[in-house]
Protein backbone atom coordinates (compact mmCIF):
# COMPACT_ATOMS: atom_id res chain seq x y z
CA UNK A 1 0.00 0.00 0.00
CA UNK A 2 1.52 3.68 -0.67
CA UNK A 3 2.02 5.51 2.24
CA UNK A 4 3.30 9.37 1.93
CA UNK A 5 5.43 9.47 4.57
CA UNK A 6 7.71 12.59 3.39
CA UNK A 7 5.17 15.10 3.75
CA UNK A 8 7.04 17.58 2.34
CA UNK A 9 7.88 15.46 -0.88
CA UNK A 10 4.33 16.21 -2.06
CA UNK A 11 3.00 19.58 -3.71
CA UNK A 12 -0.67 18.80 -3.00
CA UNK A 13 -0.19 18.59 0.93
CA UNK A 14 0.08 21.75 2.55
CA UNK A 15 1.99 22.53 5.52
CA UNK A 16 0.74 25.29 8.14
CA UNK A 17 4.16 26.26 9.92
CA UNK A 18 3.39 27.79 13.16
CA UNK A 19 4.86 29.90 15.65
CA UNK A 20 2.81 30.32 19.40
CA UNK A 21 5.00 32.93 21.52
CA UNK A 22 4.14 32.90 25.40
CA UNK A 23 6.19 34.48 27.56
CA UNK A 24 7.96 32.00 29.04
CA UNK A 25 7.75 29.35 26.11
CA UNK A 26 8.20 29.17 22.13
CA UNK A 27 6.12 26.67 20.65
CA UNK A 28 6.56 25.04 17.05
CA UNK A 29 4.53 22.89 15.29
CA UNK A 30 3.16 22.14 11.75
CA UNK A 31 0.39 20.75 10.31
CA UNK A 32 -0.70 18.44 7.69
CA UNK A 33 -4.18 18.28 5.86
CA UNK A 34 -4.83 14.85 5.24
CA UNK A 35 -6.31 15.42 1.74
CA UNK A 36 -8.74 13.47 0.46
CA UNK A 37 -9.08 14.46 -3.22
CA UNK A 38 -5.60 13.57 -3.49
CA UNK A 39 -5.89 10.29 -2.18
CA UNK A 40 -9.11 9.53 -3.89
CA UNK A 41 -7.13 10.48 -6.81
CA UNK A 42 -4.85 7.98 -6.14
CA UNK A 43 -7.14 5.02 -5.22
CA UNK A 44 -9.17 5.68 -8.21
CA UNK A 45 -6.21 5.14 -10.08
CA UNK A 46 -5.53 2.05 -8.58
CA UNK A 47 -8.71 1.04 -9.45
CA UNK A 48 -8.87 1.81 -12.94
CA UNK A 49 -5.62 -0.01 -13.63
CA UNK A 50 -7.64 -3.17 -11.74
CA UNK A 51 -10.40 -2.64 -13.76
CA UNK A 52 -8.33 -2.62 -17.45
CA UNK A 53 -6.42 -6.15 -16.12
CA UNK A 54 -10.35 -7.38 -15.47
CA UNK A 55 -10.66 -6.29 -19.29
CA UNK A 56 -7.43 -7.64 -20.92
CA UNK A 57 -8.59 -10.93 -19.37
CA UNK A 58 -11.81 -10.87 -20.38
CA UNK A 59 -13.91 -10.57 -16.88
CA UNK A 60 -16.64 -9.30 -15.93
CA UNK A 61 -16.58 -5.44 -15.49
CA UNK A 62 -17.50 -4.73 -11.90
CA UNK A 63 -21.18 -3.73 -11.46
CA UNK A 64 -22.57 -1.20 -8.53
CA UNK A 65 -26.67 -0.73 -7.97
CA UNK A 66 -27.62 2.42 -6.06
CA UNK A 67 -31.37 2.40 -4.68
CA UNK A 68 -32.48 6.08 -4.29
CA UNK A 69 -35.71 6.64 -2.66
CA UNK A 70 -36.97 9.80 -2.63
CA UNK A 71 -35.36 13.59 -3.72
CA UNK A 72 -33.81 13.87 0.14
CA UNK A 73 -30.98 16.66 -0.83
CA UNK A 74 -28.19 15.72 0.12
CA UNK A 75 -28.63 11.55 -0.73
CA UNK A 76 -29.25 12.91 -4.53
CA UNK A 77 -25.41 14.17 -4.30
CA UNK A 78 -23.98 11.62 -1.86
CA UNK A 79 -25.72 9.62 -4.86
CA UNK A 80 -24.50 11.42 -8.10
CA UNK A 81 -20.82 11.43 -6.34
CA UNK A 82 -21.17 7.48 -6.36
CA UNK A 83 -22.46 7.20 -9.61
CA UNK A 84 -19.84 9.40 -10.99
CA UNK A 85 -16.85 7.52 -9.52
CA UNK A 86 -17.88 4.47 -11.20
CA UNK A 87 -17.70 6.07 -14.47
CA UNK A 88 -14.02 7.45 -13.25
CA UNK A 89 -12.80 3.74 -12.36
CA UNK A 90 -14.56 2.03 -15.30
CA UNK A 91 -17.38 0.06 -13.34
CA UNK A 92 -20.78 -0.77 -14.47
CA UNK A 93 -23.48 1.35 -12.14
CA UNK A 94 -26.87 1.66 -12.12
CA UNK A 95 -29.41 3.68 -10.39
CA UNK A 96 -32.89 2.83 -9.66
CA UNK A 97 -34.70 5.70 -8.44
CA UNK A 98 -38.34 5.53 -6.62
CA UNK A 99 -40.93 7.35 -5.04
CA UNK A 100 -41.02 8.12 -1.39
CA UNK A 101 -43.69 6.61 -0.88
CA UNK A 102 -42.89 3.40 -2.35
CA UNK A 103 -43.71 0.96 0.14
CA UNK A 104 -41.95 -0.95 2.42
CA UNK A 105 -42.67 -4.50 0.54
CA UNK A 106 -42.29 -3.47 -2.93
CA UNK A 107 -38.26 -2.14 -1.99
CA UNK A 108 -38.02 -5.66 -0.38
CA UNK A 109 -39.09 -7.05 -3.93
CA UNK A 110 -36.23 -4.76 -5.40
CA UNK A 111 -34.05 -6.14 -3.43
CA UNK A 112 -34.28 -9.54 -3.63
CA UNK A 113 -34.31 -9.36 -7.46
CA UNK A 114 -30.74 -7.75 -7.20
CA UNK A 115 -29.58 -10.72 -4.67
CA UNK A 116 -30.56 -12.51 -7.24
CA UNK A 117 -29.35 -10.64 -10.51
CA UNK A 118 -25.50 -12.25 -11.31
CA UNK A 119 -25.44 -8.88 -13.56
CA UNK A 120 -24.82 -7.30 -10.13
CA UNK A 121 -21.95 -7.50 -7.70
CA UNK A 122 -23.12 -5.51 -5.42
CA UNK A 123 -25.54 -2.98 -4.21
CA UNK A 124 -26.89 0.03 -2.00
CA UNK A 125 -30.06 1.40 -0.34
CA UNK A 126 -28.93 5.07 0.19
CA UNK A 127 -29.82 6.15 3.67
CA UNK A 128 -31.84 8.17 5.25
CA UNK A 129 -35.10 6.49 3.90
CA UNK A 130 -38.89 7.08 4.39
CA UNK A 131 -40.04 6.82 8.19
CA UNK A 132 -42.35 4.34 7.10
CA UNK A 133 -39.65 1.88 5.85
CA UNK A 134 -37.31 0.59 8.29
CA UNK A 135 -33.97 0.88 7.93
CA UNK A 136 -33.69 -2.56 9.82
CA UNK A 137 -35.39 -4.78 7.69
CA UNK A 138 -34.04 -3.13 4.65
CA UNK A 139 -30.36 -3.38 5.84
CA UNK A 140 -31.09 -7.70 6.43
CA UNK A 141 -32.46 -8.37 3.18
CA UNK A 142 -29.57 -7.52 1.46
CA UNK A 143 -27.49 -10.84 0.34
CA UNK A 144 -24.59 -10.18 2.87
CA UNK A 145 -22.05 -10.90 -0.25
CA UNK A 146 -23.63 -7.70 -2.41
CA UNK A 147 -23.66 -5.44 0.93
CA UNK A 148 -20.99 -3.32 -0.27
CA UNK A 149 -22.09 -0.46 2.26
CA UNK A 150 -21.08 -3.15 4.90
CA UNK A 151 -24.38 -2.56 6.75
CA UNK A 152 -25.59 -5.93 6.88
CA UNK A 153 -25.28 -7.61 10.52
CA UNK A 154 -23.33 -10.78 8.79
CA UNK A 155 -20.72 -8.08 7.75
CA UNK A 156 -21.06 -5.88 10.58
CA UNK A 157 -20.54 -9.02 13.21
CA UNK A 158 -17.48 -10.60 10.78
CA UNK A 159 -15.48 -7.12 11.38
CA UNK A 160 -16.27 -7.14 15.12
CA UNK A 161 -14.67 -10.96 15.28
CA UNK A 162 -11.97 -9.88 12.91
CA UNK A 163 -13.02 -11.86 9.83
CA UNK A 164 -12.88 -10.48 6.21
CA UNK A 165 -15.84 -8.34 5.55
CA UNK A 166 -17.21 -5.20 3.73
CA UNK A 167 -16.23 -2.79 6.18
CA UNK A 168 -18.21 -0.04 6.25
CA UNK A 169 -17.53 2.37 4.13
CA UNK A 170 -16.62 5.91 5.56
CA UNK A 171 -14.44 3.99 8.78
CA UNK A 172 -12.73 2.12 5.77
CA UNK A 173 -11.78 5.02 3.91
CA UNK A 174 -10.82 6.59 7.53
CA UNK A 175 -8.43 3.47 7.70
CA UNK A 176 -6.96 4.10 4.52
CA UNK A 177 -6.32 7.39 5.47
CA UNK A 178 -4.23 6.87 8.31
CA UNK A 179 -2.53 3.97 6.75
CA UNK A 180 -1.70 6.32 3.43
CA UNK A 181 -0.23 8.95 5.68
CA UNK A 182 1.56 6.47 7.58
CA UNK A 183 0.44 7.34 11.11
CA UNK A 184 1.20 5.13 13.68
CA UNK A 185 -1.95 4.46 15.83
CA UNK A 186 -0.59 1.80 18.20
CA UNK A 187 -1.02 2.89 21.79
CA UNK A 188 -2.61 6.14 20.87
CA UNK A 189 -5.84 7.40 22.47
CA UNK A 190 -8.39 7.71 20.00
CA UNK A 191 -11.65 9.14 21.27
CA UNK A 192 -14.62 8.65 18.65
CA UNK A 193 -17.10 11.04 18.94
CA UNK A 194 -20.54 9.34 18.07
CA UNK A 195 -21.99 6.38 17.84
CA UNK A 196 -23.99 5.79 14.71
CA UNK A 197 -24.66 2.46 13.06
CA UNK A 198 -22.68 3.46 10.00
CA UNK A 199 -19.62 5.09 11.10
CA UNK A 200 -19.21 5.65 15.25
CA UNK A 201 -19.86 2.08 16.53
CA UNK A 202 -17.66 0.08 13.54
CA UNK A 203 -14.78 3.36 14.05
CA UNK A 204 -14.60 2.68 17.30
CA UNK A 205 -14.34 -1.08 17.10
CA UNK A 206 -11.82 -0.71 14.14
CA UNK A 207 -9.65 1.22 16.27
CA UNK A 208 -9.67 -0.74 19.11
CA UNK A 209 -8.52 -3.77 17.21
CA UNK A 210 -5.06 -5.61 16.73
CA UNK A 211 -4.33 -4.11 13.28
CA UNK A 212 -1.78 -1.74 11.60
CA UNK A 213 -4.36 0.70 11.57
CA UNK A 214 -5.67 0.06 15.21
CA UNK A 215 -4.39 -0.88 18.46
CA UNK A 216 -5.47 2.34 20.33
CA UNK A 217 -7.23 3.10 23.58
CA UNK A 218 -10.70 3.54 22.53
CA UNK A 219 -13.09 6.02 24.36
CA UNK A 220 -16.62 6.38 22.73
CA UNK A 221 -18.65 9.54 23.44
CA UNK A 222 -22.24 10.12 22.68
CA UNK A 223 -25.33 12.46 23.42
CA UNK A 224 -25.27 11.71 27.00
CA UNK A 225 -21.43 11.49 27.58
CA UNK A 226 -20.87 14.19 30.49
CA UNK A 227 -18.19 16.42 29.63
CA UNK A 228 -17.06 15.53 26.42
CA UNK A 229 -13.88 17.83 26.46
CA UNK A 230 -12.31 15.83 29.28
CA UNK A 231 -11.80 13.02 26.78
CA UNK A 232 -11.27 14.94 23.99
CA UNK A 233 -8.42 16.85 25.54
CA UNK A 234 -6.57 13.84 26.28
CA UNK A 235 -7.13 12.47 22.91
CA UNK A 236 -3.86 11.32 20.74
CA UNK A 237 -6.30 10.97 17.53
CA UNK A 238 -9.84 12.31 17.21
CA UNK A 239 -12.70 11.29 15.12
CA UNK A 240 -15.45 13.91 14.98
CA UNK A 241 -19.06 11.88 13.58
CA UNK A 242 -21.50 14.04 15.77
CA UNK A 243 -23.42 15.28 13.23
CA UNK A 244 -23.27 19.09 14.95
CA UNK A 245 -21.39 21.19 12.80
CA UNK A 246 -18.24 23.04 14.53
CA UNK A 247 -18.65 21.01 17.60
CA UNK A 248 -15.14 20.34 18.24
CA UNK A 249 -13.58 23.76 19.12
CA UNK A 250 -9.62 24.78 19.79
CA UNK A 251 -10.28 24.34 23.73
CA UNK A 252 -11.15 21.09 23.35
CA UNK A 253 -8.14 19.60 21.72
CA UNK A 254 -4.57 18.98 22.55
CA UNK A 255 -1.68 20.36 20.59
CA UNK A 256 -0.67 17.63 17.96
CA UNK A 257 -3.58 15.96 18.02
CA UNK A 258 -4.98 14.10 14.88
CA UNK A 259 -8.72 15.41 14.10
CA UNK A 260 -10.81 13.66 11.76
CA UNK A 261 -13.59 15.32 10.58
CA UNK A 262 -16.41 13.52 9.95
CA UNK A 263 -19.52 16.09 9.61
CA UNK A 264 -20.94 17.30 6.61
CA UNK A 265 -23.72 19.52 7.71
CA UNK A 266 -25.17 21.56 5.04
CA UNK A 267 -25.50 25.11 6.32
CA UNK A 268 -27.22 28.09 5.28
CA UNK A 269 -25.19 30.45 3.23
CA UNK A 270 -27.25 32.75 0.98
CA UNK A 271 -23.77 34.44 -0.52
CA UNK A 272 -23.77 30.90 -2.35
CA UNK A 273 -25.36 29.56 -5.77
CA UNK A 274 -26.84 26.51 -3.74
CA UNK A 275 -27.90 28.43 -0.98
CA UNK A 276 -26.00 26.62 1.65
CA UNK A 277 -22.31 25.36 2.25
CA UNK A 278 -20.56 22.81 3.96
CA UNK A 279 -19.43 22.44 7.15
CA UNK A 280 -18.08 19.54 9.44
CA UNK A 281 -18.42 18.69 13.35
CA UNK A 282 -15.00 20.48 13.36
CA UNK A 283 -14.25 24.04 14.14
CA UNK A 284 -11.24 23.87 11.55
CA UNK A 285 -9.51 27.22 11.57
CA UNK A 286 -8.93 27.07 14.91
CA UNK A 287 -8.23 23.40 15.88
CA UNK A 288 -6.19 23.61 12.79
CA UNK A 289 -3.86 25.58 14.17
CA UNK A 290 -3.47 22.88 17.41
CA UNK A 291 -3.54 19.74 15.41
CA UNK A 292 -0.62 17.45 14.04
CA UNK A 293 -3.28 16.83 10.93
CA UNK A 294 -6.16 16.76 10.13
CA UNK A 295 -9.10 16.49 7.32
CA UNK A 296 -10.54 19.08 5.57
CA UNK A 297 -14.79 19.83 5.09
CA UNK A 298 -15.03 18.77 2.29
CA UNK A 299 -11.83 17.46 0.34
CA UNK A 300 -11.47 14.91 3.25
CA UNK A 301 -13.53 11.98 4.37
CA UNK A 302 -16.33 11.81 2.00
CA UNK A 303 -13.99 11.57 -1.13
CA UNK A 304 -12.26 8.69 0.91
CA UNK A 305 -15.92 6.87 1.31
CA UNK A 306 -17.02 6.90 -1.94
CA UNK A 307 -13.29 5.28 -2.67
CA UNK A 308 -13.95 2.43 -0.06
CA UNK A 309 -17.53 1.77 -1.59
CA UNK A 310 -15.14 1.35 -4.77
CA UNK A 311 -13.12 -1.18 -3.33
CA UNK A 312 -16.10 -3.21 -1.74
CA UNK A 313 -17.60 -3.46 -5.12
CA UNK A 314 -14.38 -4.18 -6.71
CA UNK A 315 -13.66 -7.07 -3.63
CA UNK A 316 -17.53 -8.45 -4.50
CA UNK A 317 -16.85 -8.71 -8.29
CA UNK A 318 -13.72 -10.65 -7.14
CA UNK A 319 -15.75 -12.57 -4.74
CA UNK A 320 -13.44 -11.83 -2.28
CA UNK A 321 -14.61 -12.02 0.57
CA UNK A 322 -17.39 -14.87 0.35
CA UNK A 323 -15.96 -16.90 -2.07
CA UNK A 324 -16.65 -20.50 -1.30
CA UNK A 325 -20.89 -21.65 -1.49
CA UNK A 326 -20.61 -23.32 2.06
CA UNK A 327 -20.48 -19.91 3.41
CA UNK A 328 -22.22 -18.00 1.31
CA UNK A 329 -24.84 -20.11 2.25
CA UNK A 330 -24.26 -19.51 5.78
CA UNK A 331 -24.03 -16.17 5.77
CA UNK A 332 -27.21 -15.96 3.89
CA UNK A 333 -29.14 -18.47 6.12
CA UNK A 334 -29.78 -15.27 8.44
N1 LIG B 1 -26.30 7.71 4.10
C1 LIG B 1 -25.28 8.37 4.70
N2 LIG B 1 -24.12 7.69 4.54
C2 LIG B 1 -24.42 6.59 3.83
C3 LIG B 1 -23.64 5.51 3.34
O1 LIG B 1 -22.42 5.40 3.55
N3 LIG B 1 -24.33 4.56 2.64
C4 LIG B 1 -25.68 4.64 2.42
N4 LIG B 1 -26.24 3.64 1.74
N5 LIG B 1 -26.41 5.63 2.86
C5 LIG B 1 -25.79 6.60 3.56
Amino acid sequence: MFSIKNKTSIGEIILFNCYLCTPKTLFYFSMQLLDGKYLSAQIKNELFLEVEKIKANNGKIPHLVAILVGHDGASETYVASKIKACGEVGFRSTLIREPATISEGKLLQIIQNLNNDPEVDGFIVQFPLPKHISDNIIIQAIAPEKDVDGFHPINVGRVVKGLPAYISATPFGILQMLGRYDIQTAGKHCVVLGRSQIVGTPMAILMGQKQKIGNCTVTMCHSQTENIASFTKSADIIIAAIGIPEFLTADMVKEGAIVIDVGITRVEDLTKKSGYKLKGDVKFDEVSQKASYITPVPGGVGLMTVCALMQNTLTAAKKGIYSDELMLQLARSF
